[in-house]
């Protein structure tokens, strides 16, 4: 056998990639995985890419794509500065960064539950002990033992779709700043927004305490591009930047060059309007669906942006019992207990509805409600 770090213990393949060869099937119908729409990715043909970029560049990033993005951060009110962006192989690698950062065994992190299940992944990986936060009451229990790091998606939060309120936003930041806490901000879906919502960042509102805020292109570019981007506050910036010199050197040249040119294109705005206005008409849709097939046996809300639905069950149904039979009939979702921090039974299930074309919704839909009746009927 061999000799493998301690670490290595916590090491769990990740439910959602597994699930995405499983989607891969012919036929297979998929609310598992938060993948955009291919519809989204129409326009984006571009010249070739100038031949130096397949030399070695910086490890911060390409300079003009930095300063293009401290101009954005500068108009969400982040301080930052062109010097203080760091350009990441997708915004899931600030995570890994942040952990590495601040997590050693035993360290407390706050978190929602439900909340993104990679990163519970990669936080767990190095040894965190999760405290669960209550946006409604954030820092309740810091005076007397503060965790380490804060990390929240309080923009149309991946699993549940939620937004945080201008208060919540603002308790987070004075609780940061009252027990030193890092802050850390994950914000990729902030431009799918589908009604008018408070988003202003959190990290924008902290005074004294460190911060992390990231985005990424996945959802408003293309996933494949594996391109995000992180600031911080001054103190651990350099921190973040040396542990990606160890982690990967630098982020690809080409996919920030092609990132650039969408950033630069005249027609950004107006594209970025027409997937805002795409994904609406598909979350409507589904909401639709969803009311037909699954009206009385379950609940939700719909979401104001992002991505997803989190729905729960009425009764005593297992959502793992019901991905079972859903996959004999080539239906996948996501159960909602891998999103709990401190694990559990969990009622809900995610599901995506950027990806399955309407007519597969309903479909799949059909058959989760079939389901659901055949179980509540014994
Ligand atoms: C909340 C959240 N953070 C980070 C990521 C990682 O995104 P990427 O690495 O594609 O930028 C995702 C992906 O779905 C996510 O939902």
């Amino acid at each position: 056998m061999a000799r493998l770090s301690i670490r290595t213990a916590d090491l769990h393949a990740s439910p959602v990639r597994e699930m995405l060869s499983v989607s891969q099937r012919p036929g297979m119908i998929s609310f598992a995985g938060g993948l955009p729409s291919p519809d989204s990715f129409a326009g984006l043909e571009l010249p070739p890419p100038p031949g130096e970029l397949l030399q070695y560049g910086p490890t911060e990033g390409e300079p003009e794509l930095r300063a293009k993005i401290a101009e954005q951060l500068a108009g969400l009110g982040i301080d930052s500065a062109p010097d203080r962006v760091l350009i990441l192989s997708g915004s899931q690698q600030g995570i890994d960064l942040v952990g590495k950062l601040v997590v050693d065994a035993g360290s407390g992190v706050a978190v929602e539950s439900p909340a993104y299940l990679a990163a519970l992944q990669v936080f767990r990986f190095f040894g965190a002990r999760f405290e669960i936060l209550d946006r409604a009451n954030p820092g309740a229990g810091w005076a007397q033992a503060a965790p380490a790091l804060a990390y929240v998606t309080p923009t149309f939060q991946n699993p549940t779709g939620g937004c945080w309120s201008a208060d919540e936003r603002r308790a987070l930041a004075q609780a940061c700043d009252a027990h030193d806490v890092i802050l850390f901000e994950d914000d990729p879906y902030r431009d799918l927004v589908y009604e008018p919502c408070e988003r202003r960042p959190v990290c924008a509102q902290v005074k004294t305490a460190s911060w992390v805020y990231q985005g990424s292109f996945s959802k408003t570019v293309a996933p494949g591009l594996r391109l995000g981007f992180l600031t911080a506050s001054e103190d651990i910036f350099p921190l973040l930047v040396r542990l990606k010199q160890a982690a990967d050197l630098h982020t690809n040249r080409l996919s920030q060059w092609m990132v650039l040119q969408y950033l630069n294109d005249p027609d950004r705005d107006a594209r970025m309007a027409r997937i805002a206005a795409l994904y609406r008409g598909k979350r409507d849709v589904f909401a639709q669906a969803l009311e037909r097939h699954l009206g009385g046996l379950a609940t939700w809300s719909t979401p104001p942006g992002g991505l997803f639905f989190w729905v729960t069950l009425n009764g005593a149904v297992s959502p793992e019992a019901l991905l079972k039979r859903a996959l004999e009939r080539g239906v996948l979702f996501t159960p909602g207990s891998h999103f709990l921090a401190q694990g559990g039974a969990c009622q809900a299930l995610r599901l995506n509805f950027s990806l399955a074309a309407p007519e597969a919704a309903e479909r799949g839909l059909a058959i989760l409600g079939e389901l659901l009746r055949e179980e509540a009927g014994g």
